[in-house]
């Protein structure tokens, strides 16, 4: 079973997600806990007081140290999580990033807030984390799609894990297009090679649209994939413009 520790001020920001799909069912299942910490739960004072000025002058309120350090000592009791912090100048959150944390046992994520934290709370953070560069106006939503994209990797989350194997990003690559019926919806037509029955021709021009999706709309994913000599081809013939019958028809395939 994973775990996930979300150390927050926010802990209802969690329910609709703890609650629908894909994540409710692991749960349910008992492959995923999802362990909400209400950081006001870990303060000292009778205001539970989560935030405090800045030192040195400046805007806005930091998030204290004490809490954090009072509810990542309880939890490492036990045992000790890898330490995620969000932060919009984090380590860049991508595909390869979610296949690494979905190795780690448990994974406590401390949500950021305001103008940020106080920096001793680095000394428990193992890596800090953004989803994008953008600034959120709190960690929350960063950490919502962080479990989101390592739990749907979890074996026996996702129904068909097949369906991981050819996700989008998975070999670097944008995916492949999808239809389902009707087969001709407002005059567009589902392509016909889908509907031929030859698998091994599918096959290939789902590879096709792959490469020519990522030329198109991530080009600089291209850089990285590591394409076979056939594949290669294929993107010679992309970029001159060729079409998928051209290739079929020049390799005899
Ligand atoms: N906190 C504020 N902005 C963020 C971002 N883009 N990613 C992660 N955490 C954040």
């Amino acid at each position: 079973m994973k775990k996930f520790h979300i150390l927050t001020i926010f802990p209802e920001f969690f329910e609709g997600f703890a609650n629908t799909g894909i994540v409710s069912k692991a749960i349910k299942k008992g492959l995923v806990y999802l362990n909400t910490v209400n950081l006001r739960d870990y303060t000292a004072d009778k205001h539970r007081t989560v935030d405090d000025v800045v030192y040195g002058g400046g805007p806005g309120m930091l998030l204290k140290p004490e809490p954090i350090f009072a509810a990542y000592e309880e939890i490492s009791k036990e045992k000790k999580p890898y330490v995620l912090i969000t932060e919009p100048w984090g380590r860049k959150f991508d595909q390869k990033f979610a296949w690494e944390l979905s190795e780690k046992d448990e994974i406590m994520i401390i949500c950021g807030r305001y103008e940020g934290v106080d920096e001793r709370v680095k000394a428990i953070v193992d890596q800090e984390v953004s989803i994008g560069d953008f600034v959120l106006s709190g960690g929350e939503p960063a950490a919502l799609v962080i479990m989101d994209a390592v739990i749907r990797l979890i074996p026996g989350v996702v129904g068909d894990e097949d369906s991981l194997r050819v996700d989008s990003f998975s070999d670097g690559l944008v995916g492949y297009p999808n239809y389902t019926r009707p087969p001709v919806f407002k005059g567009m037509e589902v392509p016909q090679i889908l509907r031929s029955g030859n698998h091994k021709l599918i096959e290939l021009w789902r590879r096709w649209k792959q490469i020519e999706n990522t030329y198109k709309k991530r080009p600089d994913l291209l850089k990285k994939a590591e394409l076979s000599e056939k594949e290669i081809k294929i993107l010679h013939y992309i970029k001159k413009g060729k079409e998928f019958e051209d290739f079929i028809s020049d390799n005899k395939v």
